[in-house]
């Protein structure tokens, strides 16, 4: 059984490994353990370990699952509304609860204002994972208004706690860093309308947990747009972890009668350290987000035509990009931004979605036609939220973007934001996608988002909600999408890796994690990235030195090692490329799509870091076979050997794999235990090795 019910009073939430409980008092659900399997729900009957002190807030000290707002309560709460009369509190009375195998749904009510709240768990034990929503009803008849609508609050023990964090900027996302929390507290976020590049809708929290062993206690928020996170260490010691959309400019009007479901949360604990937490949330996504064009096969491997042509495209350039990508044995060739409109560069086109005939004076179908001809699939980009102000469309609609009265409207990257709470806007997106996916066989499209959303007042209900408008948009029109185009990919790209995040996991096959192409940063990107996100998605070009991003050469093995980590893509201008590139990229592809079903559905191991060991290594295994990384980034003091032991193999396994050519057997206790020497030289020196079972 999922979830054990003890007197309709305690509920036992069991996982394979884990315990959460709680238990429903008169006017709360407290909180009572989460943490390793505990088999004895009686043990949490007897009373709470609570000593109420006159001098300290009762409500303060209690372990909440979703606390009320205001009274004598201190810490930092789920809800923060206004009723009718002005009344800002809310106190609860618990008034329900319904369980079946594996989910259990607790109502809340106001003890006085119409005010009713469901928490919700699902408890996945198989998985080791628990959902939990939250749906807020208002019962009556007045409006309630709403400044904070958060989805979830955690309790955990102690306030001496390491904190992981994902922190990063445009060009540099998923960047690692661990800090210690202490007194005050530690909030990240985004008001941005999107996930954003510089924090993620996630916590981890341990105690000097390490990759392969440790408590790690961890959740994912699955939302695309404001998100807040606030981890706040208490008196009482404990840490009183709340998460669920940013109430910066937040603002929401519940009619009487209506309902409002807050963001899903997915969380979970892992005595396996953070690899143990991966694998476990990559095995999640794949069973319950990833669509059938992923859940059982690879992913393509594509070619991207933006950092060799940016805006300057034509047909007759991106068919001979696509005659030399086949002749590597790329599957898919993806055009990139400047197909459209009079789009020549930023300040222009974007908004007006028809084929531009000078580029394409035979239309879109000659270049399609012949892309399908060389046996590849056809993708486009398209950034369908934005429009620029030279564009037909903005001169036709000008009402159409977010914008404040009287004021000029905030551009970036030369372009306005449309706004989505209006149907008429949502409706263009969809029809024009739907069209372009039906008069055209597209196999792949790239959706971009390029600029921060700002200056939005919404026509629905309260003017500051329309950040949250925008998302629930944005989710519909890619469903709808999803369901009329179902064997298309989609891949989600903010400027890079600015919307990655569980809330669109289901919706996408792909995530672009970043701008930043330069094959060493891009080493720690991914690392961070795989964190939280499945390796399947994480696309990955080889592009040219120097990159945009970084101006620095680094050798054409190293960038196809580097971008053979994850969903392999070529970004080259490979009109530029000499025969011998043209061979090693070639002779790469075949050896990525005879060892990618590893690499994408496999375990994930991170060994080393470079930007903590200047070493950096990277393992899959999936079955009986293994893929191994490793990367020198910068050779210092004629040091060349470095010690490798290996993840996940069977130990009592006999392993076959080759250095330079000599092959070696070893049984898995050895290479786990011991591990290999690898031999690398100088800067940006790398090497695959690969482990099969004998
Ligand atoms: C930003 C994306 O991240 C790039 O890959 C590219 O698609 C450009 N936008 C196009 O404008």
């Amino acid at each position: 059984m999922a979830i054990l019910n003890y007197n309709n009073r305690i509920f036992y939430l069991n996982t394979r490994s884990a315990t959460y409980a709680l238990s429903l008092e008169t006017e709360t659900v407290r909180h009572l353990y989460w943490g390793r399997k505990i088999i004895r729900p009686e043990d949490f009957a007897g009373k709470a370990e609570l000593t109420p002190h006159g001098f300290h807030s009762e409500l303060d000290q209690t372990w909440e699952e979703f606390s009320g707002s205001g009274c004598l309560r201190y810490k930092e709460t789920p809800l923060k509304l206004r009723f009718a009369d002005g009344t800002r509190d809310t106190r609860w009375k618990v008034t329900g609860c319904d369980c079946n195998e594996d989910i259990l749904e607790i109502v809340l009510q106001d003890e006085v204002y119409p005010l009713a709240v469901s928490l919700f768990y699902r408890v996945y034990d198989e998985e080791d994972i628990i959902e939990r929503w939250v749906e807020i009803k208002n019962t009556g008849l007045e409006d309630i208004a709403f400044d904070r609508l958060f989805s979830a609050q955690f309790t955990i023990p102690g306030v001496s706690h390491d904190l992981l964090g994902f922190s990063g900027k445009w060009n540099g996302e998923f960047q690692l860093n661990n800090e210690k929390l202490g007194s005050g507290k530690t909030v990240y976020d985004s008001c941005r309308g999107i996930t954003g590049h510089g924090s993620q809708p996630v916590f981890v929290i341990h105690d000097h947990a390490s990759e392969e062993a440790g408590s790690v206690y961890y959740g994912a928020l699955a939302y695309s747009g404001n998100f807040k996170v606030i981890l706040e260490p208490t008196e009482y010691d404990f840490i009183n972890i709340l998460m669920g959309i940013n109430d910066y400019d937040f603002g929401w009007l519940l009619s009487g009668g209506s309902s409002f479901v807050a963001p899903k949360v997915y969380f979970g604990y892992s005595e396996k350290g953070f690899s143990g937490m991966s694998h476990t949330l990559h095995r999640f996504s794949r069973g319950h987000f990833m669509s059938n064009l992923t859940k059982s096969a690879v992913l393509p491997v594509l070619y991207n035509s933006w950092e060799a042509t940016e805006f300057d495209v034509n047909c007759r350039q991106q068919m001979e990009l696509a005659d030399l990508a086949a002749s590597l044995g790329v599957e898919y060739f993806v055009m990139d931004d400047g197909w459209h409109g009079l789009r020549d560069s930023e300040s222009r086109g974007l908004g007006d979605w028809d084929v531009n005939q000078e580029r394409f004076p035979n239309g879109l179908m000659e270049l399609i036609d012949h892309v399908h001809s060389l046996g590849m699939g056809f993708g486009i980009w398209v950034e369908p939220e934005m429009v620029n102000k030279d564009s037909e469309l903005y001169r036709t609609h000008p009402d159409w973007v977010y914008q404040y009265g009287k004021r000029d409207i905030l551009e970036a990257r030369k372009q306005c934001v449309l706004n989505l709470t209006k149907p008429e806007v949502a409706g263009f997106i969809l029809r024009f996608m739907d069209e372009l996916l039906t008069k055209y066989p597209i196999q792949y499209i790239k959706w971009d988002m390029n600029r921060p959303v700002s200056e939005g007042i919404s026509g629905c209900g309260h003017e500051q909600s329309f950040w949250h408008i925008h998302t629930l948009r944005l989710y519909d029109i890619w469903s709808r999408l999803r369901e009329l185009h179902p064997d298309v990919y989609f891949e989600s790209c903010a400027s890079g890796g600015g919307r990655v995040d569980f809330g669109m996991l289901p919706l996408c096959e792909q995530y672009w994690p970043s701008d930043n192409t330069d094959a060493v940063d891009r080493l720690s990107i991914q690392h961070g990235y795989s964190y939280f996100y499945p390796i399947q998605y994480m696309r990955a070009w080889v592009t040219d030195c120097a990159c945009p991003s970084n101006v620095r050469d680094v050798p054409l093995s190293f960038r196809l090692h580097s971008a053979m980590c994850g969903a392999l893509g070529i970004g080259s201008n490979l009109k530029h490329l000499s025969e011998n590139e043209n061979k090693l990229i070639a002779d790469n592809i075949r050896q990525y799509k005879a060892m990618r079903k590893i690499i994408q559905m496999g375990k994930v191991y991170r060994l080393k870091d470079h930007t903590k060991d200047g070493f950096h290594a990277v393992q899959y295994v999936h079955g009986s076979k293994s893929v191994l990384f490793a990367f020198l980034v910068k050779g210092r003091y004629k040091r060349n050997r470095f010690m490798v032991r290996l993840s996940g193999l069977e130990e009592s396994e006999l392993y076959e794999y080759k250095i330079q050519n000599q092959l070696f057997f070893r049984s898995g206790s050895y290479l786990v235990h011991k591990g290999i020497e690898i031999f690398l030289e100088g800067d940006y020196d790398s090497v695959i090795l690969e482990f099969r079972i004998k």
